[in-house]
């Protein structure tokens, strides 16, 4: 059968044909929209505040919306909570520490988390799609980062619970008491994961504070304590805003408070909890550069580029917001880039489609135009993914800027958007000057086909997080923390159940 043009255009995959795709190369191709359905997941008009095991209404009597920041719609309100409820919610915590949590061997809080773990696998699709709604965020990622990393953290503090004296040799660890976590709207299921697990693991109990904008998946993962039959009070959830999170940062019988997000929050924090006897792990912003040598792999490391940046609209602590090119590879670097952001998808979140979504909030769009326009006032040159943005929603397009020096604000702060801002530099010695001239020190990355010069820059590189021909790339066994403003402890691996024990 002979295919024309015609018929090829009613195959619904990538219509243009050989001859135009050559041609077209870094165009953009359509795709009819395949959007994940969202039908089954209702979502409840108004949810309560989680507190011994219970929804329930707040003291405050207040409810605010949260929205769907691709349309502006609301999706339900969310319970405010004020001192008193965080008060309720650290008695519960306290007493099921005290009576229940605290007494239970080891094993068997390794099965609660075991069971949660599998809850969560079998959720996975409806987590994912109200992760997406609530956040902004592509339901790709979503569904195929997100959720996985969710249950495999569960799973791997499962393991640990019973193990914590091989965990730390020579050392009897116990508990710390009830923990008062607070996350940001980023990634907030899994970081809620990556604080609740550990905890429990430990034999910790938790007051958790999700982020105000992000709070529908912390509750439904609520309704996954309550079906795992979690004993009540072990975890407790209070929503609301920086109110109440400083309500739990303050509250006398906390024993250790867990926080991510803003290094201006985590400052007053760290005030707040100075002399207390509290226990601290603060994971903060975070400014990296991505470093790229004229020996790398260049293909491999645009695909590097793009996913350090653009992955989750740039709403990521680590991105890797600055890059810096070494001079030889600078122009085609930069054309190579060009092109391909203008093949990403930017759009409906549920679409499996989209590589970028929404911007999770409009203060958070408000910030990214107005540092982009901070470095173009200062001289830098704008490279924009050229598409329709909806008419409703917050979006920002894929955007890098050239000409941009280290001076310049937008290689200075944390926009915490989709926005790279390019850089070169000569020799190794070079790079590192540049790449640790940052109040902060979250992650790195290096790109070369040299196995020894990566060793001699991750030595030198001022970050917690240092990966080699990669991005991104985030694994429950791996720890995870900054230096600097970017906070300290850390999350994950042996290094993260520390910071839930007493090992003296
Ligand atoms: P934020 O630091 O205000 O919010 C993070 C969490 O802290 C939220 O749950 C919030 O309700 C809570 N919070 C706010 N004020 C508090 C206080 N005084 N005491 C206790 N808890 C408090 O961050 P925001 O305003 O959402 O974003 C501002 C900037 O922070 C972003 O543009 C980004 O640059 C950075 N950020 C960094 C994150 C990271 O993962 N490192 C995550 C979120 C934001
Ligand atoms: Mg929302």
């Amino acid at each position: 059968m002979k295919i024309t043009r015609n018929l090829l255009a009613t195959i619904s995959h990538p219509i243009i044909p050989l001859k135009d795709r050559r041609l077209n190369f870094g165009a953009k191709w359509d795709y009819t929209p395949s959007l994940e359905d969202a039908k089954p997941y209702s979502i409840a008009p108004r949810h309560e505040l989680f507190i011994n095991g219970k929804f329930t209404a707040p003291a405050s009597g207040h409810y605010f919306p949260s929205i769907n920041p691709a349309t502006e719609q609301p999706l339900t309100e969310i319970a405010a909570a004020n001192a008193a409820d965080v008060d309720r919610a650290v008695k519960s915590a306290r007493r099921a520490y005290d009576r229940v949590w605290g007494k239970l061997p080891a094993r068997e809080r390794g099965k609660y988390l075991y069971r949660i773990a599998r809850l969560i696998q079998e959720k996975a699709r409806e987590l994912a799609v109200l992760e997406t709604v609530d956040g902004g965020k592509p339901i790709k990622e979503s569904r195929d980062i997100d959720l996985p990393l969710v249950a495999a953290h569960f799973f791997y503090y499962a393991g640990w619970a019973d193990k914590l004296k091989y965990a730390f040799p020579g050392k009897t660890p116990r508990p710390l008491g009830v923990a008062g976590q607070i996350i940001p709207w980023n990634f907030p299921l899994l970081m809620a994961a990556w604080k609740i697990a550990p905890a429990l693991a430990c034999g910790n109990t938790v007051v958790l504070k999700p982020a105000e904008t992000t709070s529908i998946t912390a509750l439904r993962l609520a309704q996954i304590f309550q079906e795992a039959g979690l004993p009540d009070g072990v975890v407790n959830i209070v929503t609301g805003a920086g109110v109440t999170g400083a309500a739990l940062v303050q509250h006398p019988d906390i024993n250790k408070i867990a926080f991510t997000g803003s290094t201006e929050v985590g400052k007053l924090i760290a005030k707040a909890v100075a002399g207390s006897g509290k226990k601290l792990t603060l994971e903060l912003g975070g400014k990296a550069a991505n470093i790229i040598f004229e020996d790398a792999p260049l293909d491999q490391a645009i695909e590097g580029i793009i996913a350090g940046i653009y992955f989750n609209q740039g709403h990521v602590c680590c991105a890797g917001s600055r890059l810096l090119v070494q001079e030889g590879i600078y122009p085609q670097v930069v054309k190579k880039l060009r092109d391909r952001i203008q093949t990403l998808r930017v759009g409906n979140p549920l679409d499996k489609n989209t590589d970028i979504g929404a911007i999770n909030s409009a203060a958070q769009l408000a910030k990214i135009r107005e540092l982009v326009q901070s470095g173009l006032a200062e001289g830098a040159a704008l490279q924009q993914t050229q598409c329709t943005l909806p008419a409703k929603g917050y979006w920002y397009p894929p955007t890098f800027l050239t000409g941009v020096t280290h001076a310049h604000r937008v290689a200075q702060e944390e926009i915490f958007g989709p926005v790279l801002s390019v850089m070169t530099f000569r020799t190794p010695e070079e790079a590192l000057e540049r790449a640790n001239n940052t109040p902060y020190g979250l992650s790195a990355g290096i790109w070369t086909d040299k196995g020894s010069k990566i060793f001699k820059m991750a030595a030198k590189l001022q970050a917690g997080v240092i990966w080699a021909n990669c991005y991104n790339k985030f694994d429950p066994t791996s720890p995870f923390g900054g230096y600097q403003e970017s906070g300290f402890g850390r999350e994950g691996g042996l290094h993260g159940l520390a910071a839930y024990c007493r090992l003296d």
